[in-house]
């Protein structure tokens, strides 16, 4: 295929999300040296502007060469020795992920679940503690991007660093979409991805750690079982001895520090308060349609919209037409959802009235069609009340 025949799709799934052509610009300058001096400044800047949008002084931030499972996988071998306890929140797909590749980290793993679009209460993280550990890390997902629900984590830092263990915090979906205070939430490691609301395209995952999780990679008695993602090594590269670890992925670091100016240029609290904006819009239109929500009413993502499809209407069947007849990806359901719903992306540069309207549109017609809904007129009007109202 030739690439110049790519169709321009809206990119309304769970990431990545639409990329901003200054983004796809900076891509495109020239690759110089990964040790260039201009290149370095480069990875300054970087830092910086991630520790503004993580919220943190953390001096160990930086983007690992890789996606947000990079991300997991950097966070969770750095601070897992063979046999160290690790509790894991288990509330979707993304926490069933981060206790696999804790087990084969060598944690002695222990979970506490709830069951999908729920949360877990900072109370059962206490119980769980209290009855399965002392563990050395707690583990949990910030933005269960499989069932649409948002997990608080202000009390569970407290919690867990009461009883002295570190928090680790997976933030791929929420960061730049809502709020994410690793310092005010005492997070003491967090990775996040570059292609949901930080609108950039994957490929890069940004990491930070806290001072006492530097100090616990610091000492470790085992080298870290990863060559590539061990922190002791990559940061002598991202520091200021600049020794070399792996050749840097040279444009999209370009890519990424232009993402991060454009995020920083909205500013953080005007971008939460779009995302929020045309999420309650999207809910509004889809409701008046029928489409219900899965996620727990008081706990749903602003940047990422899980649905149930109607009785008998085939959910991969109706994505397909979305793509095929107007250009727009929306997710499926994956694990217990599978074949039952939408996951529906309000990301970054998607989080739009443009794309809120055109996916209302495009849905509406297509269930029209299918004889599962009157029309799209409901939902539109729904979605324009709340445009009418405002950020509000
Ligand atoms: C919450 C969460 N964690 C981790 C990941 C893994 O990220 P990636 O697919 O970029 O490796 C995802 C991807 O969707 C995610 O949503």
């Amino acid at each position: 295929m030739n690439l110049a025949d790519i169709r321009p799709r809206l990119l309304m799934g769970p990431g990545p999300s639409d990329v901003n052509p200054r983004v796809l610009a900076a891509m495109a300058r020239p690759t110089i040296g990964h040790l260039d001096p201009q290149f370095l400044q480069l990875l300054n800047d970087l830092r910086e502007m991630l520790q503004a949008v993580f919220q943190t002084r953390n001096q160990l931030t930086l983007a690992v060469s890789g996606t947000g499972s990079a991300g997991m996988e950097t966070c969770v071998v750095n601070l897992i020795e063979p046999g160290d306890p690790m509790l894991v929140c288990v509330a979707g797909v993304f926490g069933q992920r981060m206790k696999d590749v804790a087990a084969r980290a060598g944690a002695r793993v222990a979970t506490t679940e709830v069951p999908w679009g729920q949360v877990i209460p900072a109370y059962q993280v206490e119980d769980a503690i209290e009855s399965l550990g002392p563990f050395k890390v707690v583990g949990i997902v910030h933005a269960e991007t499989s069932t649409g629900a948002a997990q608080p984590i202000a009390e569970i830092g407290e919690i867990v660093h009461r009883h002295g263990a570190l928090l680790l915090v997976d933030t791929v979906t929420s960061l730049g979409g809502m709020e994410v205070d690793v310092d005010g939430w005492a997070v003491d490691a967090c990775y996040s991805g570059t292609q949901k609301c930080l609108s950039c395209p994957p490929g890069l995952s940004p990491v930070t750690f806290s001072p006492a999780a530097e100090r616990v990679i610091e000492g470790r008695k085992s080298k870290v079982q990863s060559w590539y993602f061990d922190m002791n090594m990559v940061r002598q590269y991202w520091g200021s001895e600049r020794l070399y670890h792996h050749t840097a992925p040279i444009n999209m670091i370009y890519a990424l520090h232009e993402a991060l100016r454009i995020v920083l240029e909205e500013g953080l609290p005007a971008r939460w308060q779009r995302h929020a904006l045309h999420h309650r819009a999207l809910k509004a239109g889809l409701e008046a349609i029928g489409v219900r929500y899965l996620a727990d009413p008081d706990h749903q993502l602003p940047m990422l919209n899980a649905v149930a499809a109607p009785e008998g209407v085939d959910e991969g069947a109706v994505r397909k037409r979305l793509l095929a007849e107007h250009d727009i990806e929306v997710g499926g359901g994956l694990g217990e959802y599978k074949g039952k719903a939408w996951r529906i992306g309000l990301m970054g540069e998607s989080a739009t009235e443009r794309h809120v309207t055109a996916l209302l549109s495009a849905l509406g017609m297509i269930l029209a069609d299918l004889g599962a809904c009157e029309g799209t007129g409901s939902a539109l009007a729904a979605a324009k009340q709340v445009y009418s109202r405002g950020m509000g």
